[in-house]
């Protein structure tokens, strides 16, 4: 037997006991006479005591050569500690060793295995099962852990139905480029790994399962952010015989489920707002509710003077930063640098000062009065001692500066609580997103998407303002899921393919399984998807779903533990018929 007990259970009255415990070596603390061990595992960890006066010799002599993460097996006795660690749970007791069994030895780990290392995040990837042993990880995962379980007993509970779908499939569109695998047996031929399972959720709707879902892996070949990997993991949901309002009761049950079991936070209804009204308050269609600085629209009291960029631009728009009237012209300075930063890509950027006195003073003072700046104040809802930041020109790009402003000002002025959770339901998103690089609007959540009752007319005279029945849930300000209320027609669907200029030879061939099978009774349907790791993440405080990932990928899309992706040798290469020559 390895262990009696783990290292983060014993107690003050286990004293007296025998014990044996396994685990590794965090730390040695050698007097000669005396040697101290920290033995941790999983659980914790516990301090052993090698004493020359009570310890056999040659176990004094093993204990002196021990190294840091050797695996060992101790037998000793649980006794009081003479000085107590009021921080670990085992910090009254350390077990006086009697015999040492080395399970393993240990090569000197590359960074501290302590909960604050000194390895950089390269080393730590590279590494990353040494990484796993630090408590800050591995509590990530057991985080995530429980989120998964507490969303399957939840889901299970509510009459859905796990169900496994095929990895090895052909493109599902979700906007992203497919990760594909040659075919050996079908030479020439490929596999798509499935962006999400999509198709097949519906074909399960159509094949009568009624709710199910899946936690399920998805890939997608695009560039990557802090909130994204090429391989992520969905809680993906569908429902038959439901309408919009039917999936967001459902799925704002599961997450208020998820925040009173895993954060003890008790939300009220999730308050719901259209896509056009977020992106005019706060020029974004996931925006982070938590604090103010919403967007006030300028044209009306900005426009018509003689401030000729103002005039000339599409939108005029601007938000108060709470107690910036303080900022130094330095500090203005540098924050008009900020937005003309190529990421930001704002050309100017307008300011007020509103000072203490009820007075203003703006960078744009010679064009308008105070009269005219009071009018901007309460647009914007500025304060006495705020600073009203101002950025103009066309209405999206112009809403995205302002909103990457309101971000960054939240963050640094600390309003972006991790401990406060503000969900949100973005409602009513257009059905089309133009595209500027083809030159075409293109499905803004997917193809299978349905247009409200109504609309679908809309799409020949003004297809950008067709709105669907599609919806996203926003938690402080991150896209946490998506879904839509499905087409289940296919005349519907296959209106709507060739809308979106597929030929009806594509639509048949990319999705012909799909309008057949609408020809055999379809019920209506829909369904969301939530970003798993996403979730977590925010859950558990953090923004980097990386860190509630076991084996991530890294910013170039590889991983630097295994070293993948790799070339393939020129037999595997010969099998799957890719005539490739392979550079050296
Ligand atoms: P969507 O594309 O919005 O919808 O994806 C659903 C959710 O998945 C998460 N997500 C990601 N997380 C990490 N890394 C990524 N690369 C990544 N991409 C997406 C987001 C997102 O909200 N089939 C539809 C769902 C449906 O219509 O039911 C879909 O996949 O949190």
């Amino acid at each position: 037997m390895y262990r009696t007990h783990n290292n983060g259970e014993l107690r003050a009255e286990n004293n007296n006991t025998k014990v044996t415990l396994s685990g590794w070596v965090q730390k040695i603390r050698d007097k000669g006479f005396m040697v101290w061990v920290d033995l941790r595992d999983r659980y914790g960890i516990t301090q052993l005591i090698f004493d020359e006066e009570r310890t056999p010799k040659e176990v004094m002599d093993k204990a002196s050569q021990l190294g840091r993460e050797f695996v060992i097996q101790v037998t000793g006795t649980v006794i009081e500690r003479e000085s107590k660690n009021p921080n670990i749970p085992t910090g009254d007791i350390e077990i006086l060793v009697s015999e040492v069994i080395v399970l393993n030895t240990s090569l000197t780990p590359p960074f501290t295995i302590e909960d604050n290392t000194d390895g950089g995040e390269d080393l730590r990837m590279k590494y990353r099962y040494l990484d796993l042993r630090r408590k800050p990880v591995r509590n990530n995962l057991v985080f995530r852990h429980k989120v998964t379980m507490a969303v399957r007993n939840y889901l299970s509970e509510k009459d859905f139905v796990e169900v496994e779908t095929p990895y090895l499939i052909k493109s599902t569109p979700e906007g992203a480029r497919d990760f594909v695998v040659p075919s050996r047996m079908n030479e020439g031929q490929f596999y798509a790994l499935p962006q999400s399972p999509q198709t097949f959720k519906q074909l399960l709707m159509v094949g009568g399962m009624d709710k199910y879902f899946q936690i399920v892996k998805c890939f997608r070949d695009e560039d990557l952010r802090a909130d994204r990997q090429p391989e992520f993991t969905q809680i993906d949901c569908e429902m038959a015989f439901v309408e919009q309002e039917d999936i967001l009761n459902t799925f704002e049950g599961l997450t208020k489920h998820l925040l009173k079991e895993i954060n003890g936070v008790d939300v009220e209804k999730f308050p719901r707002m259209t896509y056009d009204e977020a992106m005019r308050r706060y020029g974004n269609d996931k925006p982070d509710i938590r604090f103010g600085m919403e967007f006030g629209e300028l044209n009306d009291v900005a426009q018509h003077k003689d401030f000729k960029v103002f005039n000339s631009a599409e939108l005029v728009v601007g938000i108060a930063i709470p107690g910036g009237n303080q900022y130094s012209r330095k500090e203005i300075d540098k924050l008009i640098d900020w937005v003309k930063r190529p990421q930001i890509g704002a050309l100017g950027m307008v300011y007020v000062k509103c000072n203490e006195d009820g007075s203003y003073k703006s960078s744009v003072d010679k064009f308008y009065d105070q009269e005219d700046l009071a009018k901007w104040a309460e647009a914007t809802g500025a304060q006495a001692g705020d600073l009203i930041c101002v950025l103009s020109g066309e209405a999206n790009k112009t809403r995205a500066q302002l909103s990457a402003l309101r971000m960054e000002m939240a963050e640094r002025l600390e309003l972006r609580k991790v401990d406060e959770f503000a969900p949100l339901w973005v409602i009513d998103f257009p059905l089309l997103e133009w595209d500027e690089e083809t030159n075409r609007y293109h499905a803004m959540h997917h193809p299978f998407t349905s247009p409200k009752p109504g609309q679908m007319e809309l799409l020949k005279t003004n297809p950008g303002a067709v709105k669907a029945n599609a919806y996203d849930l926003v938690l402080n300000g991150n896209e946490i899921g998506g879904g839509s209320i499905r087409i289940h027609d296919k005349e519907v669907q296959s209106k709507m393919f060739d809308y979106l200029g597929f030929t009806p030879e594509e639509a048949i061939a990319q999705f012909g399984f799909l309008m057949d099978a609408f020809q055999y009774g379809a019920p209506p349907h829909g369904g969301i998807a939530f970003g798993l790791d996403r979730l977590v993440a925010i859950l558990g405080g953090q923004e980097t779903i990386r860190d509630f990932i076991a084996f991530p990928k890294n910013n170039a899309g590889r991983d630097v533990m295994i070293d993948a992706p790799a070339p393939i040798d020129e037999q595997q290469l010969n099998e799957l018929n890719l005539n490739i020559t392979i550079k050296d």
